[in-house]
């Protein structure tokens, strides 16, 4: 069983922060999103991973994932040259995969329990594809699942205007090689995309066995700000441990679950947990409330941060104001002239220096 992970396309919905970064690269409490789905494929035994790679971010990919020696696999990169579709990446991957079978995992997608369970159904059982799906309350969004009253798949709709079910497609799939005929069989959709609900649903119309399990637990698809915000709220609340290996002061205040990263520092500051902070980070009169992640080397001072997620070498200084709800790219710099009782909700492309006076 091989593993293939789609870390390319557009990113259009997390821009301008996507105009610099891939956005399988944002952190999820500290760590790359797309970390969490390696980690689910090498749980579950898997050992040789293709990654699916734009021309604009996969130098930032290879970079920043390497050849998988930290997990004991092999990487591979697969170059797809436009983002035409998610059958498209499998037909782009189809020398990397062969005849075997394979788990896709979409490199944006996040989900609590592991695909060891599945990888393993999907090994002893007959069916040629086997999909996760999950009550949501906006079908639209997403691929959408009608069943039969027997539990089999009926059909399936690519982002339905009028969804006949609300069990959305997870982007996890198991399949074997059956796929790639059935890639060969569809055509474009309407929005220009090969689309893997088409190949599913072909599979199906051509009398192929398509199993599926619903998912009660979370699962989250970081597509937008808000997404990435829960994203980091859910990882941070399931898994953060206290773990301080930094310096704090005697004046601050640290309670709940926090992780201080060595190097860093805490001058006359409050932290409630669950919040993550990195390495060589000077924070200095600052409130951090819950379910916030700073990344490495942030200096943060007079400000308060709640919800948030601060990527690397950011510099919030003398601030003075309340930042919520807010996804702050690589190195801003922001900064504030004169106390105002006014809260912020920020959306920060990397390098971005903002003055608010
Ligand atoms: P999407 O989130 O559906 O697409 P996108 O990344 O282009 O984002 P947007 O809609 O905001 O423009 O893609 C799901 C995952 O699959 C994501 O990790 C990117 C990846 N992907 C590819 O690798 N190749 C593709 O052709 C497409 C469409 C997506």
């Amino acid at each position: 069983m091989k593993g293939l992970i789609l870390s390319g396309g557009k990113g259009t919905r997390m821009r301008p922060i996507t105009h610099t970064a891939a956005k399988q690269l944002l952190p999820v409490a500290n760590k790359p999103i797309l970390y969490y789905g390696i980690e689910a494929l090498v749980d579950a035994g898997i050992k040789e991973i293709g990654i699916i790679i734009s021309p604009e971010t996969g130098e930032d990919v290879k970079t920043s994932v390497g050849n998988g020696d930290r997990w004991g696999i092999k990487v591979e990169y697969i170059l797809q040259d436009q983002p035409a579709g998610l059958a498209h990446a499998v037909k782009t991957a189809q020398p990397f995969l062969g005849d075997d079978p394979f788990v896709m995992y979409l490199g944006d997608n996040l989900i609590k329990d592991g695909v060891g369970p599945l990888v393993r159904e999907f090994e002893k059982g007959n069916a040629d594809a086997f999909i996760l799906l999950k009550e949501v309350e906006n079908p639209s969004s997403f691929g959408v699942a009608v069943l039969n009253p027997d539990g089999s798949i009926k059909k399936l709709d690519e982002k339905p205007a009028k969804p006949e079910s609300n069990l959305a497609l997870v982007g996890v799939y198991l399949f074997n090689k059956e796929i790639h005929k059935a890639i060969g069989l569809i055509q474009p959709s309407k929005r220009g995309e090969l689309e893997i609900t088409d190949a599913i649903q072909k599979l199906i119309d051509i009398g192929h066995k398509v199993g599926n399990h619903i998912l009660k637990s979370w699962w989250l698809d970081t597509g937008k700000k808000d997404d990435m915000l829960e994203a980091n709220r859910v990882v941070l609340d399931e898994m953060i441990e206290v773990n301080l290996e930094g310096v704090i002061d005697a004046a601050s205040k640290v309670s709940g679950r926090v992780t201080l990263g060595k190097g860093s520092r805490l001058v006359n500051c409050t932290v409630r947990g669950p919040a993550i902070i990195g390495t060589d980070c000077l924070i200095e009169n600052t409130y951090i409330g819950p379910f916030t992640s700073i990344g490495d080397r942030a200096h943060v001072s007079f400000a308060e941060i709640e919800h948030c997620i601060l990527r690397e070498d950011c510099k919030i200084t003398d601030f003075h104001g309340r930042i919520a709800d807010s996804l702050i790219g690589v190195n801003v710099e922001l900064t504030r002239g004169e106390h105002r009782p006014v809260a912020y909700r920020l959306m920060l492309g990397d390098d971005s220096k903002v003055e608010v006076v």
